[in-house]
């Protein structure tokens, strides 16, 4: 049989609290002038105490199970694309798995940067054409704000926190994802890097003294890498699906910095107007940009079934990639769902519930075969 995979359900989530430039300029020497005029960026929303990836990560799959009309229990597969998890293990997606409720669902974590929400979605869909798995989620979470020196005006200006989630789901309709291009280059993993915290250089006093744990960025050098990948990786996409660009609706490409996107569309000879762009309002949100741009173009209603978009990233890695899409929506409902929507706050409780009674069952187990062992 022949499967499809389509996008069916859509959501974001970001932190209500909001930074703007004149924010920053009265913590760093910096003015609203400098920001706009070299990134495009006036605000971007910043994670509070209690808020982190996976908080924002299930908040915004919550939405998009909803927009799909499925439950929880429907989802076979999570991916979170994140550069800023909670811990080094467990996963994001295995916290957010718990947080809801998804029972019968697999769960790990993607590392690409910006460019893993493009790379998570395209695994997941070969998952799905490939007729292993029929539903799934893919998210894209960040907290970058914990990871970012807070002095360092070259680098804080640039990032905000959020999450975007598409709920992917297999069909026998053609459509939905059509072509992707995943591409790296190593050689410049140093242009942008948190150096510690992992196995190379693992947390000490001197890696802490030293700030070793901030993102480090060569601004200049990944602006000059991101100018050139951006217009070629969307060409690529296009033509490994027998387009052309005159073919293609919208470029929804990861929201880093105007300028870079005005360069692109220059290269690409497109208008403007078919780039989704809302970087003023989130600043750069890294893999969560490109889900928190569509939601924004999908709601707003420019975005409409059959559209044809690519997706298009860079990031650290270095990485780059796109993803070609005809727009779907939810699919008719295979039956009518009478949860957990209708009863969310129910449903929160019984998901914090029945969490807490794994602990204690797990609990009460240890206890039972520590007796037994004596
Ligand atoms: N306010 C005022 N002045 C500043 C600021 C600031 N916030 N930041 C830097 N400057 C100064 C610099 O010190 C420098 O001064 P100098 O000439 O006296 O040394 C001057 O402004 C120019 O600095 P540049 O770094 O050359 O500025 P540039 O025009 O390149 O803009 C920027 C910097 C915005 C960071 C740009 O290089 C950029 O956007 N690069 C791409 C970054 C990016 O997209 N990163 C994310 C990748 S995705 C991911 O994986 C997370």
């Amino acid at each position: 049989m022949n499967y499809f995979a389509h996008i069916t359900g859509w959501g974001t989530s970001v932190p209500a609290n909001v930074i703007t430039n004149a924010d920053l300029a009265k913590i760093i020497e910096t003015s609203d002038e400098w920001i706009r005029s070299r990134t495009g960026i006036a605000q971007r929303h910043i994670a509070e105490e209690g808020q982190s990836s996976a908080s924002l990560g299930a908040e915004a799959a919550l939405k998009a199970l909803k927009v799909a009309n499925i439950s929880p229990h429907d989802v076979d597969l999570i991916v979170v694309s994140t550069s800023s998890p909670e811990h080094l293990f467990p996963s994001t997606a295995s916290l957010i798995q718990d947080r809801i409720g998804a029972t019968r669902a697999g769960a790990f974590d993607l590392s690409a940067a910006c460019t893993g929400f493009i790379i998570a979605a395209n695994m997941v869909a070969q998952s799905i054409r490939s007729g292993a798995i029929r539903t799934a989620l893919v998210i894209g979470t960040e907290t970058l704000s914990r990871l970012v020196d807070w002095e360092d005006r070259s680098t804080c200006i640039l990032f905000g926190d959020g999450a975007g989630a598409f709920v992917l789901q297999a069909s026998q309709e053609p459509g939905g994802v059509l072509s992707a291009v995943m591409r790296s280059d190593g050689s410049g993993g140093d242009l942008l890097t948190v150096p510690a915290g992992g196995s190379k250089l693992p947390t000490s006093y001197q890696t802490v003294k030293d700030k070793q744990h901030f993102i480090q960025m060569n601004g200049r050098e990944v602006f000059r890498f991101a100018t050139r990948v951006m217009a070629q990786a969307t060409e690529d996409v296009v033509k490994k699906a027998n387009f052309t660009l005159d073919d293609i609706d919208w470029v929804v490409p990861h929201q880093a910095n105007q300028r870079i996107i005005e360069t692109a569309a220059k290269r690409l000879k497109l208008p403007l107007e078919r780039f989704v762009i809302n970087l003023e309002r989130y600043g750069n949100t890294s893999t969560a940009s490109i889900p928190l741009a569509a939601v924004e173009a999908i709601t707003d209603g420019r975005i409409q079934p059959g559209d044809r978009i690519v997706f298009v990233g860079f990031g650290a890695g270095l990485t780059w990639g796109a993803l070609l899409a005809q727009w779907t929506g939810p699919l008719p409902a295979e039956k009518p769902k009478m949860w957990p929507y209708r009863l969310h706050g129910l449903y929160r409780l019984y998901v914090k519930l029945r969490s807490w009674g794994l602990r204690i069952v797990r609990l009460v187990e240890g206890m039972v075969w520590g007796q037994r062992d004596k």
